[in-house]
């Protein structure tokens, strides 16, 4: 379950700028029920459920170690649910290693270094199948792998995540015979949390059954998702022009890694745009905290609460309500010092409520972007990077 206590604003935003965007409220929902990138808020089907838990079921049987390659929504929600749901220091989940994030060649010689060593398996995952980072990563693996293995054991070791139609890891699946997933065409990146893009590796470890009701149950949020679109559409009028996504439990860093993302390549066009940064509290607070206090005044934030947490007992106090309290007490401090927070409680950090509050956010973004007159789910800028790569480097 999530609650919201959004910041009132009155202090800040004049009341009937807030009206102006919650009179546009029929034309954004128009606008987003005419898209055809919606294939998201329908989920995904029992079926491939079922089918994503047994393949995953199998290659744990003879892996030591799955290598999950791919970048950017390809990367994000499982990297951040992964490690929201671990443990910090027990080793409960099944070894994954995320690369195809980085060219740096020292990193890549370590990896390789290191598969030498251990049993691997290997998930491929772009939507384009094209996308430079993850075929460069996925080639010097795959050549690792040929030393390694033979073709028929290879087989079973690599699983391929793209779209079902075209590019080269499509290529690929057709000539190697590789065992696919299929990346629907009409889910982007970023909004592909629920497909086998995510899916697959979670299911390694996390109860993606769970994950998918919560993802269900967050289709309830939608009225808060228009009112926080709302909101922040209406402080960047007021010159809030960036937004600190804060944690209070580091394991959700890759949380808001993930809500960066997603905001930024959702809304950033155009010219237009909240710019989305994350901090984790207390740490940041020695660190970015003056400029938030006392600095210029271009910011809003959205802290992270968690209603359950461990018990641990400090001084007599109960450690997590300290961590609470301290978290209000900062929303007061920064209120007084000019930046609007609100404040969004999870009952827990589980697979049910990472599902409820994942939607609530991919909901929220989409809004946002349709109050900014851009569309939501494409993104020309990162496209242009490609382009601009492909004319200096060129791969197979
Ligand atoms: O959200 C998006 O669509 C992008 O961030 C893509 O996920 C990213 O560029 C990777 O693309 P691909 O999955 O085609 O490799």
């Amino acid at each position: 379950m999530i609650t919201f206590e959004f910041e009132k604003l009155d202090s800040f935003i004049s009341p009937s700028l807030k009206e102006k965007y919650f009179n546009r409220k029929e034309e954004v929902f128009a606008s987003f029920q005419r898209s055809d990138m919606t294939g998201w808020v329908k989920g995904i089907d029992s079926s491939l459920i079922s089918k994503i838990k047994e393949k995953a079921k199998e290659v744990k049987e003879y892996s030591d170690c799955l290598v999950v390659i791919g970048i950017g929504g390809s990367f994000l929600a499982s990297k951040a649910l992964n490690a929201a749901l671990s443990s910090y220091f027990e080793k409960d989940a099944f070894p994954i290693i995320y690369a195809g994030t980085t060219l740096s060649s020292a990193y890549m010689q370590g990896l390789l270094s290191y598969l030498d060593k251990i049993d691997f398996s290997v998930n491929v995952i772009s939507k384009s199948g094209n996308t430079l980072e993850t075929m460069v990563t996925y080639q010097l693996i795959k050549e690792k792998m040929q030393e390694k293995y033979s073709l028929e054991e290879m087989k079973k070791r690599i699983i391929i995540t793209t779209d079902a139609k075209e590019g080269k890891l499509y290529q690929e699946v057709e000539k190697e015979g590789y065992f696919s997933f299929p990346f629907p065409t009409n889910i982007g990146g970023r909004y592909s949390v629920m497909t086998a893009a995510h899916l697959f590796p979670l299911a390694f470890s996390w109860d993606i059954d769970l994950l998918n009701q919560g993802y269900q149950e967050g289709k309830k949020y939608q009225e808060q998702a228009y009112t926080y679109a709302v909101l922040r559409r209406s402080l960047f009028d007021c010159g809030k022009y960036v937004e600190n996504y804060s944690v209070y439990e580091p394991k959700l860093f890759y949380f808001t890694e993930w809500l960066k993302q997603l905001f930024a390549e959702s809304e950033g066009k155009k010219q237009q745009g909240i710019l989305p940064i994350s901090t984790i509290y207390t740490r940041d607070l020695h660190s970015l905290g003056q400029f938030i206090q006392e600095g210029n005044k271009i910011l809003f934030e959205t802290f992270f609460q968690i209603q359950n947490s461990s018990f641990l007992n400090y001084q007599g106090n109960n450690l997590h309500q300290m961590n609470c309290t301290i978290s209000d007490s900062v929303a007061s401090a920064h209120r007084q010092g000019g930046v609007p927070v609100h404040t969004i409680t999870l009952d827990s950090i589980c697979e049910k409520t990472m599902g409820e509050v994942m939607y609530f956010f991919m909901m929220s973004a989409a809004f946002s972007a349709y109050l900014f007159e851009v569309d939501p789910f494409h993104q020309e800028g990162v496209e242009i990077y490609k382009q601009e790569i492909k004319k200096s480097v060129h791969i197979q």
